[in-house]
């Protein structure tokens, strides 16, 4: 993802119920400890999926992963998922992190399909509305 990317992140982004701002995208490119990517349909020359990740020594946190309503189910996360898999294995990364909303079940689906397993649950972490998150962990070595 570069700079000129963020207002077409932004609109996918406003469809989400946890929108990052453009002040919390700004943040986050450019940072030595940071991957983000972004996945163009070809055919429509829109950026249909996005994602942002923290990395420090041999462990990563996704931070965020979303793909536009419209595009869901075509493996765009998938697609996304797998080229950061890729790059944090090149950096010797052993783990990923990731917190979800307990009923976020797509995404429970999604992340489970992709080999994270439940390693911890923060009681009531999220509001708006209130839901604990669940805490998955992506073990490289498995
Ligand atoms: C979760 C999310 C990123 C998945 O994106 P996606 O591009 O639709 O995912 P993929 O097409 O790669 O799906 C891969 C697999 O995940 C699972 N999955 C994804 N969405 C699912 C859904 N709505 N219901 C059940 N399983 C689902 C399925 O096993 C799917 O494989 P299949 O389509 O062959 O059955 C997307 O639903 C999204 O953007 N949600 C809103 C943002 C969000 O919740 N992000 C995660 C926050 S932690």
């Amino acid at each position: 993802m570069i700079p000129a990317d963020l207002d077409e992140v932004l609109r996918l982004e406003a469809e989400n119920p946890s929108p990052w701002s453009r002040e919390d995208i700004e943040r986050e490119i450019g940072r030595y400890d940071r991957i983000l990517y972004v996945t163009v349909d070809e055919t429509l020359g829109v950026i249909v999926g996005w994602c942002c990740c923290r990395f420090l020594d041999d462990q990563a946190e996704l931070l965020k992963i979303a793909v536009l309503g419209s595009m869901r189910r075509r493996g765009v996360a998938s697609g996304l998922l797998t080229l950061l898999l890729e790059y944090l294995a090149g950096r010797g990364v052993q783990a990923l992190y990731l917190e979800v909303r307990s009923r976020n079940f797509p995404a429970l689906r999604f992340y489970r399909k992709h080999g994270f397993a439940e390693v911890g649950r923060r009681r009531r972490y999220y509001f708006s509305p209130d839901d604990d998150a669940i805490v998955l962990e992506r073990d490289f070595a498995q």
